[in-house]
C-alpha cells in the first residue's frame, strides 16, 4: 500500500517555497495517494515560540493548506501535539538513530549557528520526531522540498537500522518525492539564500497572506541584473536570481523552465516581472482571500483538526503497538 505523509511547521510567514515547494504539489497529489498532512507543532518549539502565536499559526497553516486545494474530508489534516504517538515512536527512535548521523544534519548547523551549546536537545533530535512522524503512519512517500532531502534520507537510515536491529521487515523505507520546477525558491534578495520564514527582511519573501499590491512591490523590488532573458538553460548559470524568478514562474504556471524561457527570450526583466506579478497575484489572491475567510473562524478549522487527529490516532495507535512488542515493552 502506497501512503503520503508530509508535514509544515506552524512557525508563522507562510511563504512562496513552502506553497511551490510542497503544499502546491500535495494538492496534485492527493488524488493519487491516501495523504496524512500535519502542522508540526512539537518541531516548531524546538526553537522558542510564542505560546499564542503557536496557536495562531498552527490554525493559519491549516487555513493555508485548505485554502490551497487540500481537502480536509478526502485527506488527514491535524496537528502533530493531537497524536502522542509521534513522541512515542520518536522516543525509540532517539536509542535507534546514532549521534554521528544526527551530527552532519546540515539544518541543525544552520539553525543552532554559532551558538550549538545553546541550541535546545529538542533542536538535534528534531530528525528523529520527524522519522517517527512519517514511520508510525509506515507512510511509503514523503513530498517535500529539496531542504529536506538529508531528513528523509536519516529517516530511511533509522527505519532500515531498527528493522535489522529487531530482525524485521517492519517499517518500510519511505521516498522522498521532490518534483516542480520550484523545489528551492530563493530569496528575492539574495539568490544564494533560501527564500525562508525566519528572514528577518520580509522583502525576501512572498508571503501567503500579502495582498496584490504588496506581491507586486515585492516582485518589482526582487534583485535581478541587467541582462534580458537567455535563450538557454546555460544562460542563467551565473544568474542565480534570475533563475529563482523564472522558476517561480514556471512553477506558478505548472509549466516547464524551457518553455517559459523562450517565451520570454531577450527580453527585459522589467517586462518580465510585470508578467509574473500578474501571474502570482492570479494565482495567490484566491488562496489569500479564503485563508482569511477561514481564518475569521477558528473554531471551523478546529473542528477541522479534531476530526483529522482521531482518524490519524486510529491509524497511529496499532502501528504504535506492533513497536513496543517488537522492542519488548510490556504493555496494559
Ligand atoms: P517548513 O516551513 O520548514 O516547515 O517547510 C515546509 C515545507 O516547505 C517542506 O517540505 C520544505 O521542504 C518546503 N520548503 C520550505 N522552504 C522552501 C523553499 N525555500 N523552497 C522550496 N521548498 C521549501
Ligand atoms: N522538517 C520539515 C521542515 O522543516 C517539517 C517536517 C516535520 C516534515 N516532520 C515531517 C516534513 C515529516 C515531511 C515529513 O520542512
Amino acid at each position: 500500500m502506497q501512503r503520503i505523509f508530509s508535514g509544515v511547521q506552524p512557525t508563522g510567514n507562510l511563504h512562496l517555497g513552502n506553497y511551490l515547494g510542497a503544499i502546491r504539489n500535495w494538492v496534485h497529489l492527493q488524488n493519487q495517494y491516501e495523504c496524512i498532512f500535519c502542522m508540526v507543532d512539537q518541531h516548531a518549539i524546538t526553537v522558542w515560540q510564542d505560546p499564542k502565536e503557536l496557536t495562531r499559526n498552527t490554525r493559519e497553516v491549516a487555513a493555508g493548506m485548505i485554502a490551497a486545494g487540500i481537502d480536509p474530508d478526502k485527506n488527514v489534516l491535524f496537528n502533530q501535539s493531537m497524536v502522542p504517538a509521534h513522541a512515542q515512536l520518536a522516543w525509540v527512535f532517539n536509542c535507534v538513530a546514532r549521534m554521528g548521523w544526527l551530527n552532519r544534519m546540515t539544518q541543525f548547523k544552520e539553525k543552532a549557528g554559532k551558538h550549538k551549546e545553546n541550541a535546545s536537545v529538542g533542536l538535534f533530535a528534531y530528525p528523529n520526531l520527524m522519522s517517527a512522524d512519517i514511520l508510525i503512519y509506515k507512510a511509503t512517500h514523503v513530498p517535500v522540498g529539496e531542504d529536506q532531502k538529508q531528513h528523509l534520507e536519516l529517516a530511511r537510515d533509522t527505519a532500515q537500522k531498527f528493522n535489522s536491529d529487531y530482525g524485521t521487515a517492519f517499517f518500510p523505507l519511505p521516498e522522498p518525492l521532490i518534483f516542480g520546477a520550484a523545489t528551492r525558491v530563493m530569496s528575492l534578495r539574495d539568490g544564494a539564500k533560501k527564500m525562508s520564514k525566519s528572514d528577518e527582511s520580509d522583502y525576501s519573501r512572498i508571503n501567503m497572506t500579502d495582498d496584490a499590491d504588496t506581491i507586486a512591490l515585492k516582485i518589482r523590488k526582487a534583485k535581478t541584473d541587467l541582462f534580458p532573458m537567455p535563450d538557454t538553460v546555460e544562460g542563467l548559470a551565473d544568474r542565480p536570481e534570475a533563475a529563482n524568478l523564472l522558476g517561480i514562474y514556471a512553477a506558478l504556471s505548472d509549466r516547464d523552465k524551457t518553455a517559459v524561457m523562450a517565451q520570454f527570450a531577450g527580453r527585459q526583466f522589467s517586462e518580465f516581472k510585470s508578467e509574473l506579478v500578474d501571474l502570482a497575484v492570479s494565482v495567490l489572491g484566491p488562496i489569500n482571500a479564503e485563508m482569511k475567510r477561514l481564518m475569521a473562524e477558528p473554531s471551523h478549522i478546529d473542528a477541522v483538526l479534531r476530526k483529522g487527529a482521531e482518524r490519524a490516532n486510529a491509524i497511529a495507535e496499532p502501528i504504535l503497538k506492533d513497536v513496543y512488542d517488537i522492542v519488548g515493552f510490556l504493555r496494559p
